[in-house]
């Protein structure tokens, strides 16, 4: 027995030695130790021994036990030092290698031009607000005072959605002064930037999908006097101080009087040149006093309350500002051309 117990001593404590694995590890223990384990089965033939020779087995015995579980347990120790130095090697990080580039975006030319706006319009306490491209003629056309047979109706010049003429895309921010008198508290100021739509053959100067910045306030005793002096407010912000001014007569059927606002061209000084085509002028946006007509129909009473309202082009604002040449260049998204700004 003596010579079973010493053979397992050696054959046991070789093979945990030889172990580099914890569950491996584990069922040598059980292997050795286990209740089914080799050290029980030599233990189950003590009863074979004299009474002399039983103690000293025994003391042997309990002995190996004792070093197998010290064995092991030592093993354990030196195999989870291993499995993370194996860890860190595989996890290590080369830091010489090259980094990743993240690119960061930036805001659209147009979009400076349109914070720039919006922020003018902020100082003198407006308020920015926001509404539907998909819109009821109803609200582009008909509460706008624009009659059934007006030329701005055609299918030939504006997006329709139904048969019925009743659904389209908006033509214009305009119907923002409806949704705005509708539903605000007077008084109102407020601005409604947004995209319209327009069936336009793309070129250098027209898109399909373009941008109007829609502007309107309504109170009591609100004149065209009004109306000149923050539009010109705007554009001394917008173009620079001292820049001349010009309220051209005009019609829209929303606005009584109507009038397109000019200004001096800032590169020739009004001669005349390539930038404002010779004119000297160069048009920036419609406005007018809101019609009556478009006052009452919002169920606020002309008698009591008058107001102004303008819309006008963002792009042509952009194209202007950042000296570009073709409107094409804002829709395109060629990173080329908008990292430059
Ligand atoms: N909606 C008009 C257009 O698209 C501009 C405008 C807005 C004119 C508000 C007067 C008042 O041309």
């Amino acid at each position: 027995m003596k010579q079973m117990l010493q053979d397992l001593r050696d054959a046991s404590l070789k093979a945990i030695l030889d172990c580099e694995d914890a569950e491996l590890l584990e069922s040598l223990r059980v292997k050795y130790l286990g209740k089914k384990g080799e050290l029980t089965a030599i233990l189950r033939q003590m009863g074979k021994l004299s009474a002399e020779e039983r103690p000293a087995m025994g003391q042997l015995a309990n002995k190996l036990r004792a070093d197998i579980e010290e064995a092991i347990e030592n093993r354990n120790k030196v195999i989870s030092a291993l499995k993370m130095e194996r860890r860190l090697i595989s996890e290590s990080v080369d830091v010489t290698l090259p980094g990743k580039r993240y690119l960061l975006g930036h805001k659209h030319p147009m979009y400076n031009v349109l914070d720039q706006i919006k922020d003018i319009f902020i100082g003198m306490g407006f308020e920015i607000v926001d509404g539907p491209e998909v819109e009821l003629a109803d609200y582009n056309f008909t509460k706008l005072n624009i009659d059934e047979g007006h030329p701005s109706r055609e299918w030939t010049d504006t997006f329709y959605f139904t048969e019925d003429s009743s659904i389209l895309l908006r033509t214009q921010t305009s119907p923002m002064q409806i949704h705005a008198m509708e539903t605000k508290e007077l008084p109102i100021r407020m601005i409604a930037p947004g995209r319209v739509y327009r069936k336009d053959e793309v070129d250098a100067t027209h898109s399909p999908m373009f941008h109007q910045i829609e502007g309107m306030v309504i109170d009591k005793g609100i004149t065209m006097a009004d109306l000149k002096a923050t539009l010109n407010l705007v554009v001394e912000k917008i173009y620079g101080e001292g820049t001349v001014t010009r309220f051209r007569p005009h019609h829209f059927p929303f606005t009584e009087p109507s009038c397109e606002l000019d200004i001096q061209c800032h590169k020739c000084g009004g001669v005349g040149c390539p930038t404002c085509k010779g004119e000297g002028w160069i048009e920036v946006l419609g406005a007018g006093m809101v019609h009556p007509k478009v006052l009452a129909g919002c169920g606020i009473d002309p008698d009591v309350y008058s107001g102004w309202a303008f819309g006008m082009g963002l792009e042509r604002l952009a194209l202007g500002e950042y000296k570009i040449n073709d409107l094409r260049l804002i829709f395109e998204n060629d990173k080329r051309f908008l990292e430059q700004f």
